[in-house]
C-alpha cells in the first residue's frame, strides 16, 4: 500500500462526527432558514428521497406526514440520523436510511418518488453533478437542489462571527496549508478529492445560469446558498 492510497478514504474530523458536522454547519450557514425553505417546498404527504442526506438535519423541519428515505455513503452519519430520530429530534413517523453511493445509478428503484432532495452535494461530486441531476429528474416528480455559491474561504460570508473571524484569517493561508486544514478538519468527506470540491467557484450570476442549464426553473437565494426547483409538471 502506498502513502497516497492509505490517505484515500480518510475523512476529516467534521465527517467523522455527526455532532461536529451539525455544529459547524449551523455556524457556517443559516441552516434553519435553508431547511425550512426546502420543507415548505416539499409540503405534506410526500415520499422524499434525500440523496447524500448526511446527518439528516432536514428531517427536523419536515412535516411528519412525509415518508423519508436518506442515502449516504457515511455510515456514522446515518447512525446519528437514526439515533436523533429515536430520541425525538425529528417528528417524522417513518424514516429509512441506506448506506449507498448515490452515483451508482443501478441502485435506484424503478418507481418514481415525489421529491428528490440534493442538498450540499453537487459541489462535492463536481463534475458528476450533471449526471446526478439528470438521474434525479428520471426518478422523481420534483427535484430540489441547494448549494453554496462558492466554497473557498474568501468567498464564504458565514452565518456566525466565530466562523467569519476564522475565514478572514483563512483567506491569507497559503493554499497548501488550507488544503491540509480541509483534509484534517473541514470538508473532506473521504470520497471526493479537494481538487474536485474546490473547483465549485461561482458567483450569484453563474450559479443561477448553472441551475437553469440543469433545468431548475424556480431559483431562490438564501444568503450564501441557492435553492433550485425542478418540477416535472411544468
Ligand atoms: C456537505 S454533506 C451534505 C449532507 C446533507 N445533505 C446536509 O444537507 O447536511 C455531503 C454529504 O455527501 C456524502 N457523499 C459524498 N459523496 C457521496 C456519494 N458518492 N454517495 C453518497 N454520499 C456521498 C457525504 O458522506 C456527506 O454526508
Amino acid at each position: 500500500m502506498t502513502f497516497k492510497s492509505a490517505l484515500q478514504g480518510f475523512r476529516s474530523l467534521m465527517y467523522r462526527s455527526g455532532r461536529i458536522y451539525n455544529f459547524l454547519s449551523n455556524k457556517i450557514y443559516n441552516v434553519r432558514r435553508k431547511y425550512l425553505s426546502i420543507s415548505k417546498l416539499i409540503g405534506k404527504n410526500k415520499h422524499i428521497l434525500d440523496l447524500a442526506c448526511g446527518t439528516g438535519f432536514l428531517t427536523r423541519f419536515l412535516h411528519p406526514s412525509n415518508i423519508y428515505e436518506g442515502w449516504d455513503i457515511n455510515r456514522r452519519f446515518l447512525t446519528k440520523l437514526k439515533k436523533d430520530w429515536m430520541r425525538g429530534k425529528s417528528k417524522m413517523k417513518y424514516i429509512s436510511v441506506k448506506q449507498k453511493n448515490i452515483l451508482d445509478f443501478h441502485n435506484y428503484a424503478k418507481e418514481k418518488v415525489d421529491v428528490i432532495v440534493l442538498c450540499d452535494i453537487l459541489h462535492h461530486i463536481n463534475p458528476s453533478h450533471f449526471t446526478l441531476v439528470e438521474n434525479a429528474q428520471i426518478h422523481a416528480r420534483k427535484v430540489i437542489v441547494c448549494e453554496p455559491i462558492a466554497v473557498k474561504p474568501k468567498d464564504i460570508k458565514a452565518y456566525t462571527r466565530f466562523i467569519r473571524i476564522f475565514l478572514k484569517i483563512g483567506k491569507f493561508f497559503p493554499e497548501k496549508l488550507y488544503k491540509l486544514i480541509d483534509f484534517l478538519f473541514l470538508d473532506n468527506d473521504g470520497v471526493n478529492t479537494y481538487k474536485k470540491r474546490l473547483t465549485w467557484n461561482h458567483n450569484n450570476k453563474s450559479i443561477k445560469s448553472l441551475y437553469k442549464k440543469m433545468g431548475f426553473e424556480k431559483i431562490f437565494e438564501i444568503k450564501d446558498n441557492y435553492i433550485g426547483v425542478w418540477d416535472s409538471n411544468n
